[in-house]
């Protein structure tokens, strides 16, 4: 099965995706070391201080492989089975992310995005796999946000209702 787990930073990519591989004993891909590794870059954006990933190189990194789950902000890229969207309230982006000492404008970018919906607006307008899953992880440990992907695989998707413009 090929799994992509997409969303904000902080929504817990990262963290999820280790539980599910483990779970589903598939290999894991954290898609920023890849794209360091394997030189599926344009460049470098200084300004971001993040790789411009060129997008054909990544998906052809994929293209024969069966069984993978890739995590990363730009997961949704890649062709899948299942996608994976997490959520997460934007004050709570925030407070997971203070961690890591980033500058307040990074922190306030982040929580922007996960504000607009960046990452699932770009999901929902061009679906990447058959089986969408779109989960708020606000109020979830990681081991839940585990749990209810895999009752939304068996279930064939699952989206739940999420919008932070709503107040
Ligand atoms: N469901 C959760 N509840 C509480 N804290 C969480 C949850 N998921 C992740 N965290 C914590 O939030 C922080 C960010 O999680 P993680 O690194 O998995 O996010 P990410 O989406 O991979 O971010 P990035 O895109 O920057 O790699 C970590 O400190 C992690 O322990
Ligand atoms: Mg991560």
């Amino acid at each position: 099965m090929k799994i992509t787990i997409t969303g904000t930073p902080g929504t817990g990519k990262t963290t999820v995706a280790k539980i599910l591989a483990e779970r589903l004993s598939l290999p894991l891909y954290n898609l920023t070391g890849l794209i360091k590794e394997k030189n599926l870059y344009l460049g470098y954006d200084n300004k971001r201080d993040a790789f411009i990933v060129n997008t054909e190189k990544l998906k052809n990194f994929f293209e024969n492989k069966k069984n993978f789950i890739a995590e990363g902000l730009i997961a949704h890229y890649i062709p899948s089975d299942v996608t994976v969207i997490l959520r997460a309230r934007p004050e709570v982006i925030i407070s997971r992310l203070k961690e890591r000492n980033y500058p307040p404008e990074k922190l306030k970018e982040n929580a922007e995005s996960e504000r607009i919906a960046f990452c699932a607006t770009e999901v929902f307008q061009n679906p990447p796999s058959p089986v969408i899953i779109h989960i708020d992880t606000t109020s979830r440990t990681p081991e839940e946000v585990a749990n209810v992907i895999m009752e939304g695989i068996s279930a064939g998707g699952l989206i739940e209702d999420v919008d932070w413009l709503e107040g």
